[in-house]
This record gives C-alpha cells, structure tokens and sequence, in this order.
C-alpha cells in the first residue's frame, strides 16, 4: 500500500516548525467516575506526538471519545482525563483546546489536545464544509488512528482530501505493514483463526478468508455450527442452525482449493454455563441433548497446535473457548501457546483476542497486535478501509 509516511517526512525534514494536525484514536474505556480503566491506545499514539515534537513541530492531536451528539457537550465526553493521561506519559502538560474548529493557538515545540472531535456538527457525515475548515488549521495531516479507519468522517477523511498534505502516522503505518504481511503477502501456510459466539456476525470474514488461508481454524459458538454442518451433535450449544448452509458453503470453497476447515475431533461440555460448573473431555461424536460445548477437547487443540507451529502466517481473531473460566480454557491456552512458539508471522486483533493475549502474557512473542477492533474485522472481510483508501489517493 503506497502511502506517503510522517517518520519519512520527518527525516527529510519537512516538518519543522509546521503545523501538524495529528488524528489519533485515544477512544480508550473508562469506569462510571471517568478515570481510564485500559490505556494501550494512548501509549500507542505517543511515539507520533513525540516525533512531531521532536521535529520542531507545533502539535494539534485530537480524537473521538465514544458516540456523543453533535453539537451537545456533556462532562462525560470530554477528553479531559485523556489529556491528563497524554500529559504524564509525555513529562509535560498537554492543554486540552474546546471550540476549535475556527482556530487553535498553538506554537511549533507545543503539543494541544483538541476536544472530542465527535462533539463537531458535521464530523460524521463527513461534511465537506467541515473538514476544508478542518484542513486549513494545518500544513500537514497526520492520521494514525487505526481504530478508526473504517470510518469515513471529517477527521478521518474529509481533511485528508483537502490538507496539503496528507500522511499515515507510524502506527497507522506499523497496521499497514503487518496487515500487508499477513494478508496481501503472507508466507504460506497461512492459518486463520477465526472465534467468536455468532456466525453472522463474522460470516463475511469467513467467506472473505476461505479465499485466502489454508487452514481456517473455527472456534467458539461458529465452531458449533460448522459441527452441526459436518453432521455431528451439539446438544443444547449455542449456535445458529439457519445458518449451516452457510457454513457448509464455507467448507466446500476451502476443500475446493484443498485447503481445510478442521473440524473439532474432541470437545470440553458441561450441563451449566458456570464458572464452577463441572467439566467433561468427550469424543465430538458424543455429546449428549443436555450438553453445553465450552472449549475444544485436548486432542483438537493439540491438531490445531501442531498446524499452527507449522504455518508461515498466523492470523488470530476470537477465542476457542470459554477461557474466562479456567475449565474451559486449555484451547485457548495452547492455541495461544503455539501461536507464541511458531515461527509464523502472526497478527492478532479484536477484543477478547487481546484479553487472551494478556492472560498467557505472549504479548511479545506476536508479531503485531492490532489497536483496531471494527477495523481490523473490516480489514479481515477483505475491505478497503476509507482511512488507507484516500492516502493512498494523496500519496499518488
Ligand atoms: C473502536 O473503539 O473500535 C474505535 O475507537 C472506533 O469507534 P467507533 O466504533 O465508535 O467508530
């Protein structure tokens, strides 16, 4: 993907003393008091201020924070304690600038931080009059804002069309590259796993996928119905029984390739969806009317780790199993486990994926977590993100 890149603008020098208008994703989770209860985007967003100001840059950084009305500010909106967080991870107070659209006062070597972009009439339409205001505070137009990339909006893209200039920041740069890697270019076998409660939900990307991979691993309420399509029992496990035509479709399009679905060989049931509740291994043959399907049996996930250390690209969204309950997570632990031991590139995204990731603490060993949620599913259906869609157009 041919985008124009701010570390590369920045080693050449052409953003001293300019004014660069950062959008970044800092849409970050808070509790019922406001205060920030998971901060990986911020932190993720520093190294692109730090660069700017580095640069001799002066420094506008704005993002969305939730879905507020346009034009109707409320407390809890407000990028406050996000400024504040920016501020201690920065070592310098970083003021947070309401009303900003008509002018922001701002001198190269300062930072600000613009209020909630969401809170600007016209910013999810992608109002046109808006985003020209938008693209003349700035010289350069900075979007590193990856969780955001599947929306069209002023910030996102509207700017982007009139700035002067227009560039991907290094994370949104550092999710090109490893998108591209595992996707447009991968080393092959490429594995895909695919989890989740719901088929429909995730039936695009599948369809998407059995394209592409190799081995299309299911988990979680999908892998129940791919069971029921492959003729096997699930008892009273959740799934989506209108959907098996589907799923069988997906099946044959990947045999058609001589790729595969594998399909679980053994699973973990219980009679209760408890954490305490008691935990049986069984033959996928054998489950019972009253059986619950929980994890992937320890054979299956042992099938699938052996895959995954053999594959060239890993691409991870969605846990096998239950793994919030400790019966119920071995999958998922030895999925994680493979993936973190296989010389694979591997991409992970999406957020129970990420809360997995963190349980088996084998944040280092894959190859790139994504910061996007919607837009790394978006990137997994195959779409072209509107983010990556008019860089690309600038950079031409
Ligand atoms: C996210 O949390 O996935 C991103 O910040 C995008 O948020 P949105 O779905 O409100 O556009």
């Amino acid at each position: 993907m041919n985008v124009l890149r701010f570390t590369d603008l920045c080693a050449q020098g052409k953003v001293t003393g300019q004014r660069v208008f950062i959008r970044a994703d800092l849409n970050v989770p808070q509790d019922d008091a406001g205060n920030i209860t998971e901060d990986t985007r911020i932190r993720a967003s520093v190294p692109c201020i730090r660069q700017a100001l580095d640069a001799g840059a002066a420094v506008m950084v704005t993002s969305h924070l939730g879905r507020p009305t346009e034009g109707e500010f409320k407390p809890e909106d407000s990028l406050a304690p996000v400024a504040k967080r920016l501020g201690e991870l920065l070592g310098r107070e970083v003021p947070l600038v309401s009303n900003w659209v008509d002018g922001v006062q701002v001198q190269p070597g300062q930072v600000v931080l613009l209020e909630n972009c969401r809170l600007n009439k016209g910013e999810k339409k992608n109002d046109e009059a808006l985003s020209r205001k938008l693209a003349a505070l700035t010289d350069i137009y900075v979007n590193d804002a990856f969780g955001t990339a599947h929306r069209a909006e002023a910030t996102t893209y509207g700017i982007a069309q009139f700035a002067k200039i227009a560039c991907a920041g290094p994370l949104l740069a550092a999710e090109i590259d490893a998108i591209t890697k595992a996707l447009a270019q991968p080393k092959r076998p490429l594995a895909a796993i695919v989890a989740g409660s719901k088929v429909s939900t995730k039936l695009t990307i599948l369809k998407s996928l059995a394209d592409k991979v190799d081995q299309l691993v299911v988990g979680g309420g999908i892998a129940n119905t791919f069971m029921l399509a492959s003729g096997l029992k699930i008892g009273k496990s959740l799934a989506e029984p209108d959907l098996i035509d589907e799923a069988k479709a997906v099946i044959e399009a990947m045999r058609a390739r001589g790729a595969g679905v594998p399909i679980p060989v053994d699973v973990v049931t219980a009679k209760t969806f408890a954490a305490d509740a008691a935990a049986t291994i069984k033959a996928a043959q054998d489950v019972d009317d009253d059986d619950l399907i929980l994890d992937i049996g320890p054979k299956t996930a042992e099938l699938l780790a052996a895959q995954l250390r053999e594959a060239g690209t890993i691409v991870w969204n969605g846990p096998v199993g239950v793994f919030e309950f400790d019966a119920f997570a071995n999958g998922t632990k030895v999925i994680a486990r493979a993936i973190a031991e296989s010389k694979a590139f591997s991409i992970a995204g999406g957020g129970d994926t990420l809360a997995a990731i963190a349980k088996y603490g084998i944040e280092d060993k894959v190859g790139y977590i994504s910061t996007g949620g919607g837009a790394f599913l978006e990137v997994l259906e195959g779409k072209k993100l509107p983010a990556f869609e008019i860089l690309e157009k600038r950079a031409a």
